[in-house]
């Protein structure tokens, strides 16, 4: 990928974000991007947008929890208890912010896109779905289920993502995590309207 009509070019995008990611996370940010791609690829989807929101979808990742409630709440970004008690999902919505402060992307389906990867949400775009499912199956990612949700991505983009919002559902539960709101807002939508796409058991 070597096109970008964004302010700042790839090279510098990751000259940038390496500074301010672990290598781990950097290589993670790379492997996304391409997963990304690949997806978008596949379903015809912007394929640059799906690079970008890839590459800088975790740019935020290495900022403290108090840094972030500090950023956020100055961008007007009002926290609920559930998201200042689960720093973990921080990073999502400070991303977008970073990247268009930091990275200069002024375009709003890519921060979007960052903004909702890790709990999705009710509606989501084409490109939301494809970075929220290439972060979770891109090659460096090992679970027992990875081999069944990869299938269901590539075989279908919301049956992919119901899967993927299974498995994350799941994940959370067995943590007796919280479970962000957005997160059973995107289960029900997709379940309510795209109920044609999704390969559902059904038990009487
Ligand atoms: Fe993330
Ligand atoms: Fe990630």
């Amino acid at each position: 990928m070597d096109f970008t009509g964004y302010k700042m070019n790839y090279d510098e995008m990751k000259n940038k974000l390496e500074q301010m990611l672990s290598i781990k996370r950097y290589l993670h940010s790379l492997r996304v991007a391409d997963e990304a791609v690949a997806i978008a690829k596949h379903y015809g989807i912007d394929e640059q947008k799906a690079y970008l929101a890839g590459l800088l979808h975790d740019c935020a990742k290495n900022i403290n929890t108090m840094q972030s409630i500090n950023i956020l709440e100055k961008n007007g970004v009002s926290l609920t208890e559930c998201e200042k008690m689960s720093s973990g999902l921080l990073h999502a919505p400070l991303g977008a912010i970073i990247a268009a402060k930091e990275f200069l992307v002024d375009d709003s389906e890519v921060l979007n896109a960052i903004s909702c990867h890790t709990t999705g949400k009710a509606n989501m775009s084409e490109l939301d779905k494809v970075i929220y499912l290439a972060d979770l199956i891109e090659p460096g990612r090992n679970y027992v289920e990875i081999d069944s949700l990869r299938e269901a991505v590539y075989d279908n983009l919301n049956n992919g993502m119901f899967a993927g919002l299974d498995y994350s559902i799941k994940y959370v539960l067995l943590k007796k995590s919280v479970l962000h709101p957005n997160t059973v807002e995107a289960w029900n939508y997709i379940r309510i309207n795209n109920e044609e796409d999704l390969n559902i058991e059904r038990r009487c």
